[in-house]
Order: structure tokens, then C-alpha cells, then sequence
């Protein structure tokens, strides 16, 4: 791979935020940028990156594409207004509902997801701002997992020989290609982040759409929505990597009332891990999976069966798409 990792024992955050900065700076010049904000620590750390080196001149917005955890859009944008960072929100759903209706397997979902983002919600901002630069949180494992043929990312392009300029009409700038999440939440703290931002667990750029298998429909990005709260609220105490609900496609049969129901499947997953390449499912009390069990049935129409996941990445992978 082309692209040299600065490993977390090589990091000098101060210098890194500073060359970033020059960095960003004389690329752009006296042009406009804009980034997309989704509150997760790569995203925010360069809104943070973008500001210093552009101040007005870089325009953030928070895409809201329908498939965001509940109240995700409306907490990200107030945080960031009280960090002194303007954030436009962009409602964006139809867009991709739109992209994503009639798909069902997994490499053409997020590619939808990616043409969404990249063709249609930033081709129209760089137009309606006159900006040349999108600044975008591309990280190691992201190009790494992309290139080995794991999983195609969906902010990964030009290392898959896509030409954004030709193809989109803007320039892409990743400050953050040569570190992992590790390495990324230290420069979150060099940057005066809040706390929340710098240990937020990852959530992945297809959002809730990653934890849909079959089809993505608003009736089940509801559902994964729910269950995604339930989830997080009874994990909140784990110590864990990364922690989430997985809405099957299969149905399954149970019983309710002493009445049969045909209904969904929710896998739990929640995950150790320490850069995402390789993690391992977390010994989770059976309490705790009771509970979960109890509160997805009881709470969400139509769950029959909730399952937890026991198997180490590899051969799985974090996300279930
Ligand atoms: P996987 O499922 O590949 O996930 O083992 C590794 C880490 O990456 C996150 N992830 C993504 N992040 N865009 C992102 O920004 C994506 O398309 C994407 N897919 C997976 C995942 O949540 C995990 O932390």
C-alpha cells in the first residue's frame, strides 16, 4: 500500500494538528471547502482540523440520510454550535431511500450509499457553495480493509481508481489516511473535544443502513432504530469496542399470547477490540442478555427472537454488511 500508517507510538499530536493544518491550508488557498459532520471522532476531529486551517471558509454540514440513530442529527449539530462550529443540516433521506429501494445485497447497498453521498448530497453542495475541496475522515483501516477486497468502505474512492474531480467535480483531502481510530482519538483530545466525542464508539458511514440485512425500508430502519436505543442504553456500562443490533431478513416463527407470530430476528453484537481489525465478542453477564432479549421482544412490534453473536473477527466481520 501506497499510504505510510504513523503508528500511536509515533504520534506527536501537537505537530500532527500543526502540519495538518499548513497542510490544509495551502492546498485549499483562498477556495471554499465543505465536509460532512456525522459526530463520529473521525468526521469531528476534521470539522476541528478544517476550521483552524479555513475557518469560514469551510462549510460543514450533518447529512441527515434517514438512517442516523435517533436524535443523532439535531444533538450532533447544538454540540458542535456550542464548539463554536457552524453545522448546516441537510435532510437527505429521500435521496437515500431512494438510491438504496429494491437493493438487497450488501456491496450494492453501500455503493448506493456512496453515489448518494458523493453524487448527489456533495455534487450539490460544491455547486450551491462554488467550493473546489471536500475534506472527508478517511482512516487507515478504512483504505487497508478496501483495498484487500474485505469490504468496499463507503468513503473510499481514489484508491479505487476513482478520479472525484472527473467523476464529481471536486478534490477530496483526507487528513487523517495515515492513522487508525486509536491514533485519531488522541488528536480528538489535542483538540479540545468533549469527552463523548473522543470515546464515541465507531458507527460506520452507511449507518443503520449496515445493520439491515435485505433490503433497507423505512419500516426497517424504524425497527433497527429502536432496537439500536434499547441496545445502547442496557451496553452503555460494557467495556467494549463497539456494541449494536443487527436486523435479520429471514422471519421466524414464535408465539405471543398464546398466539403464533411470524416475526423479525435482532443479532446483538458488542465487540473488544483495539483498531477494529481483529476483535472478539465480549463476555456479556446473562443478566444482561435477558434484559435485552425482555426489553427488544417486549418493546419492538413484531421481534420474536434475539440472538448474541460469538464469533471473533476474523472470520466475521464487525459490521453484519
Ligand atoms: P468491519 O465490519 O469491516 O468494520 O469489520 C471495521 C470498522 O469499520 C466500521 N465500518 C465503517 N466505517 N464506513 C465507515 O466509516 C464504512 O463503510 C464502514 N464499514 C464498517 C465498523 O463499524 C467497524 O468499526
Amino acid at each position: 500500500m501506497k499510504i505510510k500508517e504513523i503508528k500511536l507510538e509515533e504520534l506527536d499530536p501537537e505537530k500532527f494538528i500543526e502540519e495538518k493544518v499548513r497542510e490544509i491550508s495551502s492546498i485549499v488557498g483562498n477556495n471554499i471547502a465543505i465536509n460532512a459532520l456525522s459526530g463520529g471522532v473521525d468526521s469531528s476531529v476534521v470539522t476541528m482540523l478544517g476550521h483552524k486551517a479555513l475557518g469560514n471558509r469551510l462549510k460543514t454540514y450533518f447529512i441527515d440520510n434517514g438512517l442516523m440513530r435517533e436524535n443523532e442529527p439535531k444533538h450532533i449539530v447544538s454540540l458542535f454550535k456550542k464548539l463554536g462550529v457552524k453545522v448546516r443540516l441537510v435532510n437527505a433521506k429521500e435521496v437515500f431511500f431512494k438510491r438504496l429501494k429494491g437493493l438487497r445485497k450488501p456491496e450494492e447497498k453501500r455503493e448506493a450509499i456512496t453515489k448518494a453521498f458523493y453524487k448527489d448530497v456533495f455534487a450539490q453542495l460544491i455547486r450551491k457553495t462554488n467550493a473546489r475541496y471536500l475534506l472527508q475522515g478517511t482512516n487507515y483501516t478504512d483504505v487497508e480493509e478496501t483495498v484487500r477486497g474485505i469490504k468496499r468502505q463507503h468513503n473510499i474512492l481514489e484508491q479505487l481508481g476513482i478520479d472525484t474531480e472527473k467523476e464529481y467535480g471536486y478534490k477530496i483531502i483526507e487528513p487523517l489516511i495515515q492513522l487508525r481510530k486509536p491514533a485519531i482519538r488522541k488528536i480528538a483530545e489535542a483538540l479540545g473535544l468533549p469527552e463523548e466525542i473522543c470515546n464515541r464508539q465507531p458507527f460506520p458511514g452507511p449507518a443503520l443502513a449496515a445493520r439491515i440485512i435485505g433490503e433497507v425500508t423505512k419500516e426497517k430502519v424504524k425497527i433497527i432504530r429502536k432496537a439500536t436505543k434499547i441496545v445502547e442504553e442496557e451496553l452503555s456500562n460494557i467495556k467494549a469496542f463497539q456494541y449494536f443490533p443487527v436486523l435479520h431478513e429471514d422471519k421466524v416463527t414464535g408465539i405471543r399470547n398464546g398466539k403464533r407470530e411470524y416475526g423479525f430476528q435482532i443479532e446483538v453484537r458488542c465487540w473488544n477490540s483495539k483498531d477494529a481489525k481483529t476483535a472478539s465478542p465480549t463476555r456479556i453477564p446473562y443478566k444482561i442478555l435477558e434484559r435485552l432479549a425482555e426489553r427488544l421482544t417486549q418493546e419492538i412490534k413484531n421481534v420474536v427472537s434475539v440472538t448474541y453473536n460469538i464469533t471473533k473477527k476474523p472470520p466475521s466481520t464487525i459490521e453484519a454488511l
